[in-house]
């Protein structure tokens, strides 16, 4: 293998890349974000790398979530809330009703590239490029706001600097006390049926704090009742950015990419010898790398053995993402992927995203997923988990903690006649609060099941 370094990655094939028309603009930009603070503190990363540890044990469970892009108009205080509420919720769910500790990682403070089918779009005769995240271009269909701008990378670097100060104070600050368990309820107009279910369980979760309060075990005594801790992932794909934020550990002299805690690897950019791989080997963060269909096992092998040499529990996640009508297939399936790494003996922690292999077209041109397949995926991803007796650790998913109507389906049935009424995202749909919390009770009663 050749000397990796932050820049090695400029020597390999890149896909999925903007091409900036103003190369000097784009230098002055890279110079000056090498030299902003880093978002987080390689400690931090290697807390996270430990979690991840005990989850690829089974001993705790790992919930990623957030939006598919995440943009500057959209950026907004109570949007940041509302997602951070909905995933505390979830994972409360998850912890009191499924038995396991829950590591919660936002699709939050720095999400904001994304990979594309095709580099162009056509609408009425007119080609421009397409959009490929607010870091790089703008979502309006003008000339002006889809040429490629290097200012937008200093933009989201603020964004994402003022998202993460806010987790933090949300995550330590009061917020994610369990007492206040009832607070974190969404006020939606309209209650739903897994409404009702999560304040029957708030309720229930109420009483033993009180019997634990009669023991003497309260916040005050017991950090972990008032804080909680919630890291930071985005896909690693504009990797000039990344590199401008590659930094050296001054305690252990470990390569980091500080832009956040956990950075992933997309399904179209995990080439073995592309610029992707070469600059994530390198960086001594947890990583992730997407497996859909076309994922073949001998790749996926040469891929875990390059990007986790060491074999360290923690270090890699394999993000599985093949469809609802895919994933159980013997031949293409991913139990053929568990078999391949488990006769390895690598240790990696498997987790589901039942989300990008279940985009479909509505009859009214919508991209949307039915929330019945993100269903039917994970439970398929449980039930291979379990025949090949190995742990189903996570899961991944787009979700908002806002009333949106991208995803169809639900127990609070949004219909593709809704999708018009309420769809804000600047990618793929998202699931909303409830549909969110639906899956994290179906998810619950499968780890109970999981872990008798
Ligand atoms: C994503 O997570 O938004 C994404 C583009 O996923 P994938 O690389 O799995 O298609
Ligand atoms: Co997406």
């Amino acid at each position: 293998m050749s000397i990796w370094s932050p820049t090695s990655w400029r020597e390999k094939p890149i896909l999925q890349q903007p091409t900036y028309p103003n190369q000097d603009e784009l230098k002055k930009v890279l110079a000056e974000l090498k030299n902003y603070p880093p978002l987080v503190f390689a400690g931090e990363a290697r807390s996270l790398k430990e979690q991840l540890a005990n989850v690829s044990e089974g001993k705790a469970f790992l919930l990623q979530g957030g939006d598919c892009a995440e943009s500057f108009s959209e950026f907004h205080a109570i949007n940041i809330r509302d997602t951070f509420k909905a995933i505390l919720q979830m994972s409360v769910v998850m912890t009191y009703a499924g038995g396991l500790p829950v590591v919660k990682v936002g699709r939050l403070g720095g999400q904001f590239a994304k990979p594309r089918s095709a580099d162009t779009e056509t609408i009425d005769g007119v080609t421009l490029d397409v959009y490929r995240g607010d870091i790089i271009n703008g979502v309006d269909f003008t000339s002006e706001s889809r040429t490629p701008d290097p200012q937008r990378m200093i933009k989201a670097y603020n964004q994402s600097a003022a998202t993460l100060n806010l987790l933090r104070a949300f995550a330590s600050g009061g917020l994610a006390d369990l007492h206040q368990v009832h607070k974190w309820t969404l006020d939606f107009a309209q209650k739903s049926e897994i409404s009702q279910k999560f304040e029957d369980l708030a309720e229930d979760i109420g009483k033993s704090l009180k019997f634990m309060e009669a023991c003497g075990i309260n916040s005050k005594t017991y950090r972990t009742l008032r804080e909680t801790d919630f890291y930071t992932s985005h896909e690693a794909l504009l990797l000039p950015y990344e590199e401008a934020f590659t930094r050296k550990d001054s305690l252990t002299g470990d390569w980091y990419d500080t832009s956040a805690h956990m950075l992933w690897i997309g399904d179209r950019t995990r080439q073995l010898d592309g610029a992707h791989v070469e600059y994530m080997r390198g960086i001594n963060n947890p990583i992730g790398i997407k497996a859909g269909p076309s994922m073949d096992t001998e790749d996926l092998i040469r891929l875990v053995s390059r990007l986790n040499p060491e074999n360290e529990a923690g270090r890699l996640n394999i993000i599985v993402r093949m469809g609802a009508d895919k994933v159980g297939d013997e031949k293409t399936g991913m139990a053929r992927l568990i078999r391949a790494v488990e006769k390895e003996g690598m240790k990696v922690l498997w987790s589901c995203d039942p989300m990008h292999g279940n985009t479909i077209k509505s009859s009214n041109n919508f991209k949307t997923r039915p929330v019945d397949a993100i269903l039917t995926e994970m439970k398929q991803f449980f039930q291979i988990h379990k025949a090949e007796g190995t742990f189903a650790g996570g899961v991944h998913l787009e979700m908002t903690g806002k009333n949106v109507t991208e995803c169809i389906g639900g127990s609070f049935t949004v219909s593709e006649g809704d999708l018009s009424s309420r769809y804000h995202t600047h990618c793929d749909p998202r699931l909303n609060a409830d549909q969110a919390l639906e899956l994290a009770f179906l998810i619950a009663d499968t780890l109970k099941d999981a872990i008798k």
